[in-house]
C-alpha cells in the first residue's frame, strides 16, 4: 500500500509526486491518460515569477496583478505565498532540467502576458507546459515513482469522513479496483470540457476528481467561475496563446479597426471580442507586423496551428479567432494546507482546487505557477498522514463494482448521450458563457436536471469489458451533468458581475453581498450551498 495515492498525472500530480517521494515517501500516481497527454501539455505562454530579468518587477506587483485580476475574491494569504515561492519555483524546475527560453546575459527570458504589470512569464517558446511536464515525467522516471495509466476515478473509499484510498476503472481490463493510501492527493483537472467543442481543454476535462468529491461528502467553490480565453481559432477552439499578443499581436475586426488594449486581463478582452461578435463583427488577431523570423523563433507552435486547423498562415494573413472556456477557478474547496474541506487526509491542488488564489478571474501565467507550487506543497503536506486501514474490500468497491456492472446490462438505448453533450457544450456556451442571464440560465439546469434524472435512458452501446471508451465517455458525460447543475446554479445564486461571471441585468460589481465564496456539497443526498464571507486579511 502506498502512502501516497495521487490521483492525476499532470503537472501538478507530478509535482506533488517528486516533493513527496524526496520527503521520503511512498507514492503511486495514478491517471487516466498518460501524463504526457495531460492539459498541462497544451499551456503555451509560460510561468509568472518576479524575477525582473528584463524589466523591472517585484513580488509586491506580482501579488497586486493578481490580486486585481481575482476582482477581491481570492485569499490574500495564498496569493502572496504563491508569488513568493514563484522564483523558487522556476529555479527548481531550472535545476530539473526545463529548457526556459534565455536573454542575451543568460537569464531567463520573460514575457509580458495580459493582466501584468512587467513582463513577467518565464517561457520556452511556446511550448512552456510541455517542456515542463516532460520534465516533471523525466524526473518522476528518475525517482523511480509508480505510474499507472488508464485508471479512471470512480469514487474515494471514504469511512467516516477520512479518506482511505480510491476505486478506479482499470479502462484496459475493465476491472474496478481500489487502491487504499494513508493520504489522497486529488490532481485531476478543471471542468472546462463542460463547453464541448467551444473550449481550448482536452475531451478529459471532465472534473472526475470534483465529482468524486462531491459524492464522498467534500465541498466545492466558486463553480460560477470559468475563464474564457480571448484568442481561440475561430474554426476548433485551439488555443492561441496571450503570449501572441504580450509580443505585439493585436486584436482587429474585418474593418481591421483594433477595439480593446490586448494586454488588459482576459475577462475584459474577452467580452470586447464577444461584444464585436454580437454585433455582426468577425474578430481577428492580427501578427503580420511581427515578422515571421520573430514568429518562428518565439511562437513557433501558434504558427503551425493557425497553417493545421485555420489554414491560415499568420506571417501574412489575419488569424481569425473567438473566446472559448479555458479554464475553471472553482473547484475542490481547500484550506491553506490544501486539505479538502468536509474530508481528512484528503488533499487537492491544481484546476480541480479551489486554493483561492485565481478569484473571479485567473491572471495568465498563474496557473503553470500554482500547479508547481502548491502542487510540492500538497506533496510535502501529505506526508505523515496516517489512518485507520483494513485490509478487508470496502463496501464502495462493491457498489462501484455493482454500478459498473449495471452499465452492461441492455439498456434502452433511447437517447443518445453524445449528441446530448454535443449539444449541451453549445448551450452552456450560449447561455452559461461570457454573459449570463438569469433567465436562460435557469432554463438551462432545468435541462440539467430533466437529463440526469433520464440518465436510465441512455446507457453504453459497447459491451466490451476492455479498452472501451464508449463506458469512459458514459462516466465523463455523468460527472458534466454534475457540474453543470452545479455551475448553473452557482451562477444563478450571484447576481452582480465580477470577472469571469457578467451578467448584462446586474453589469456592476456589488461588495456588499457577493464578496463571497459560494459552496457546495451534498448532504442528506440533496445539493447544498451557502456563501462565505472573503476575508481579506494577510498574515
Ligand atoms: O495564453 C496562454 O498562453 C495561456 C496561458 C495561461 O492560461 O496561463
Amino acid at each position: 500500500m502506498p502512502d501516497i495515492l495521487i490521483i492525476g498525472s499532470g503537472g501538478a500530480g507530478l509535482s506533488a509526486a517528486l516533493s513527496a517521494k524526496q520527503a521520503g515517501a511512498n507514492v503511486l500516481v495514478v491517471g487516466k491518460s498518460y501524463p504526457t497527454a495531460s492539459q498541462t501539455s497544451m499551456a503555451q505562454g509560460g510561468m509568472n515569477a518576479a524575477l525582473a530579468n528584463v524589466m523591472p518587477d517585484s513580488t509586491q506587483a506580482h501579488i497586486d496583478d493578481t490580486i486585481k485580476s481575482a476582482h477581491a475574491l481570492c485569499n490574500p494569504n495564498m496569493v502572496k505565498q504563491l508569488c513568493e515561492d514563484a522564483p523558487n519555483s522556476i529555479a527548481w524546475l531550472e535545476s530539473l532540467g526545463v529548457p526556459f527560453d534565455r536573454t542575451d546575459e543568460s537569464k531567463v527570458a520573460q514575457r509580458q502576458m495580459g493582466g501584468a504589470s512587467s513582463k513577467r512569464a518565464c517561457y520556452a517558446q511556446d511550448y512552456t507546459g510541455l517542456k515542463i511536464l516532460h520534465t516533471l515525467y523525466d524526473s518522476c522516471l528518475k525517482e523511480n515513482i509508480e505510474i499507472r495509466e488508464e485508471y479512471f476515478l470512480l469514487n474515494l473509499i471514504v469511512e467516516e469522513k477520512t479518506v482511505l484510498g480510491a476505486i478506479f476503472l482499470d479502462i484496459v481490463t475493465g476491472e474496478v479496483k481500489e487502491i487504499k493510501a494513508k493520504a489522497t492527493i486529488l490532481a485531476t483537472g478543471g471542468y472546462a470540457n463542460l463547453y464541448k467543442n467551444f473550449t481550448t481543454n482536452s475531451e478529459g476535462a471532465t472534473g472526475d476528481g470534483i465529482v468524486a468529491v462531491l459524492r464522498a461528502g467534500g465541498t466545492l467553490s466558486d463553480m460560477e467561475f470559468i475563464q474564457f480565453h480571448p484568442t481561440a481559432l475561430k474554426g476548433s477552439a485551439t488555443l492561441i496563446s496571450e503570449s501572441a499578443r504580450g509580443e505585439g499581436g493585436y486584436l482587429v475586426n474585418a474593418k481591421e479597426e483594433r477595439f480593446i488594449n490586448e494586454l488588459l486581463p482576459r475577462d475584459v478582452v474577452a467580452r470586447a471580442i464577444a461584444e464585436q461578435i454580437t454585433n455582426g463583427e468577425e474578430v481577428f488577431l492580427d501578427l503580420r507586423h511581427l515578422g515571421e523570423k520573430k514568429l518562428l523563433k518565439l511562437m513557433p507552435q501558434e504558427v503551425r496551428l493557425c497553417k493545421l486547423h485555420e489554414n491560415v498562415d499568420p506571417a501574412k494573413e489575419l488569424v481569425p479567432i473567438k473566446p472559448v472556456a479555458h479554464y475553471s477557478m472553482g473547484g475542490i474547496d481547500v484550506n491553506e494546507n490544501l486539505e479538502v474541506t468536509g474530508l481528512k487526509n484528503c488533499y487537492a491542488v491544481g484546476e480541480c482546487s479551489n486554493a483561492k488564489v485565481h478569484g473571479a478571474n485567473r491572471l495568465g501565467g498563474n496557473s503553470l505557477l500554482e500547479i508547481v507550487s502548491l502542487g510540492r506543497k500538497a506533496g510535502s503536506n501529505a506526508v505523515g498522514c496516517d489512518c485507520h486501514r483494513t485490509d478487508n474490500h470496502t463496501i464502495q468497491l462493491k457498489e462501484s463494482q455493482e454500478y459498473i456492472e449495471g452499465l452492461f446490462e441492455e439498456y434502452p438505448w433511447e437517447q443518445n448521450f453524445y449528441q446530448i453533450q454535443d449539444e449541451l457544450g453549445e448551450k452552456f456556451y450560449q447561455y452559461a458563457g461570457i454573459v449570463r442571464d438569469n433567465s436562460e440560465l435557469n432554463n438551462l439546469l432545468n435541462e440539467v436536471r430533466v437529463l440526469k434524472a433520464n440518465l436510465d435512458n441512455m446507457g453504453i452501446g459497447d459491451k466490451n469489458r476492455t479498452n472501451n471508451n464508449n463506458l469512459v465517455d458514459f462516466l465523463q458525460f455523468q460527472n458534466m451533468l454534475e457540474i453543470g447543475e452545479v455551475v448553473l446554479d452557482a451562477a444563478l445564486v450571484r447576481d452582480e458581475s465580477r470577472g469571469a461571471h457578467f451578467k448584462s441585468a446586474f453589469p456592476k460589481k456589488d461588495d456588499k453581498l457577493y464578496k463571497v465564496h459560494s459552496l457546495y456539497w451534498i448532504e442528506d443526498q440533496v445539493l447544498q450551498n451557502k456563501l462565505l464571507k472573503v476575508t481579506n486579511e494577510c498574515k
